[in-house]
């Protein structure tokens, strides 16, 4: 039930200086912080983590964006951290995100307006979307001697 879940905190995260909030949320849930870098990723990189999305009409904006500025990777651990890591970070379009989330509480703006400006959507974060996603993207942007096993207090009084 323990499960991983990579997390990106996007070009727009950074560059607002919402780095310690973001990481925070996830720490301040009990969850625990198994890996962390701060990367400025190339077009090839940005093509193989988002390989799905490659080719939609968004996909071009997308890639402009992630590869602006650099991005801060981590991988989440906890007690179905996959979803409760969507949970916290809140929906896709930041303007459908409920406050308390990340992306309620920090961007507002709708697919409508940013697909008008034939701009990436910024919503500070990328989390996995599934357990396949979450090994395979884990994969890509750590190695295993990045991922570290260790105890914190959560281990006794939140799992
Ligand atoms: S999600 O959050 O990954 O489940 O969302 P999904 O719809 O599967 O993935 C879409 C990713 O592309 C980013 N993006 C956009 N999507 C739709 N429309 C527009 N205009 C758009 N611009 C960017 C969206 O943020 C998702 O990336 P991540 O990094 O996963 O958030």
């Amino acid at each position: 039930m323990i499960e991983a879940t990579l997390v990106l905190v996007k070009p727009d995260g950074v560059q607002r200086g919402l780095i310690g909030e973001i990481i925070s949320r996830f720490e301040k849930r009990g969850l625990k912080v198994a890996a962390l870098k701060m990367v400025r990723i190339d077009k090839d990189f940005s093509k193989e983590h988002y390989a799905d999305h490659v080719g939609k009409d968004f996909y071009h904006g997308l890639e402009e964006f992630i590869t602006s500025a650099p991005v801060v990777a981590m991988v989440i651990e906890g007690v179905n951290a996959i979803e409760n890591v969507r949970k916290i970070v809140g929906t896709t379009e930041p303007k459908a995100a409920p406050l308390g989330t990340i992306r309620g509480d920090f961007a507002h703006v709708s697919y409508e307006y940013a697909d008008k400006k034939k701009m990436s959507i910024r919503n500070l974060v990328h989390a996995s979307g599934n357990k396949k996603d979450a090994d395979r993207e884990i994969g890509l942007w750590f190695s295993m001697e990045d991922l570290h096993s260790y105890e914190g207090a959560n281990d006794k009084h939140v799992f």
